[in-house]
């Protein structure tokens, strides 16, 4: 074969973000931005027509070290702005380990949900499953909480994280992208320096936790009000761990009057926020009017797919 295509979405994080790094329960739902690749064998290792640099595609890189001998020549598009919250990178990670494993025959959403894992946390330091596996599943996943279905536990070192698909009830959401660009790798390390030094820190990821846990029964109860309260309240707790950004305030406070509730979502520091509303168009211009970006998340979305 010739070639191989695959694709796979970004996801917006409803709470638990950073906490979950520390083994604490989070939430996710794919969104209809995919990134696609498309690999092809080479003489040589390309990406859009450039020889690798290393430094510039830490994921790729680490994909194939571990998992291709020889050359490639990767095509990549995105709909998901890098930087932005949106899980570009975890989806770059899974549609690349899509189309090679299907260039082999295989096709194994566990085994590439590792493999996307793996390539996070060496590209970034640290990191949970919560984007890869998101992205790998599509749909709703839920991290260490009871209710879903079980799909796959990962570990690493003495963090384990199981991760349940969840039926996602109808509910509207609404990304505000600021425009800034914020890798994750810089945001989790500097959560970590607090968290390891700061027993106040702790506590907010503690209290990140059990926010997340009755956000989880607000959500398969269809309690738009409860859960949009607990994602305003979960907004303050990351503010409090520096992870927000007079951007990212900006833009939720200026939806917060139309909606059940706002946080920012991803690593913050720039990047993405997210509200919970009946009133979309009233929140996509209130966010437009702030300089923001806004989009209307269609929810339901395949994971990681190869495309024809
Ligand atoms: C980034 O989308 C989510 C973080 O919790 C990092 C991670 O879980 O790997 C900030």
């Amino acid at each position: 074969m010739a070639s191989q295509t695959a694709s796979a979405p970004g996801k917006v994080i409803l709470l638990g973000e950073h906490a979950v790094v520390y083994g604490k329960p989070a939430l996710a739902i794919a969104i209809d931005l995919r990134f696609r690749c498309k690999i092809a064998p080479s003489d040589s290792v390309r990406i859009n027509g450039l020889e690798i640099d290393r430094a510039k595609h830490p994921y790729t890189s680490h994909i194939l070290s571990e998992h291709w001998k020889g050359g490639i020549e990767i095509e990549t598009s995105s709909a998901i702005p890098s930087g932005s919250g949106l899980g570009s990178s975890a989806a770059l990670c899974a549609s690349l380990n899509a189309a090679m494993m299907a260039y082999r025959g295989e096709s194994d959403e566990e085994t590439c949900a590792r493999r996307s894992f793996d390539a996070e946390l060496k590209a970034q330091g640290s990191a949970s499953p919560v984007d890869t596996s998101a992205s790998v599943h599509g749909h709703g996943i839920a991290v260490n909480l009871e209710g879903g279905t079980p799909i796959w536990d990962i570990s690493h070192g003495k963090r384990r994280w199981s991760i349940s698909h969840i039926d996602i009830p109808r509910m509207t959401l609404v990304i505000g992208h600021t425009g800034i660009s914020a890798p994750t790798g810089p945001l989790v390390a500097k959560v970590r320096r607090y968290y390891e030094h700061s027993n106040f820190a702790k506590d907010m990821v503690n209290e990140i936790g059990s926010l997340t846990e009755d956000a989880a029964k607000a959500l398969s109860s269809g309690d738009r009000v409860g859960l949009g309260s607990m994602m305003t309240e979960n907004h303050k707790l990351l503010s409090i761990l520096g992870v927000s950004s007079r951007e990212l305030d900006k833009l939720v406070q200026a939806a917060l009057p139309y909606s059940f509730g706002a946080k920012l979502t991803g690593a913050g520091g720039g990047g993405s926020m997210v509200a919970l509303t009946d009133r979309p168009d009233k929140v996509c211009e209130a966010i437009e009017r702030h300089g923001g970006r806004p989009y209307i998340v269609s929810s339901g979305q395949p994971g990681a797919m190869v495309e024809k």
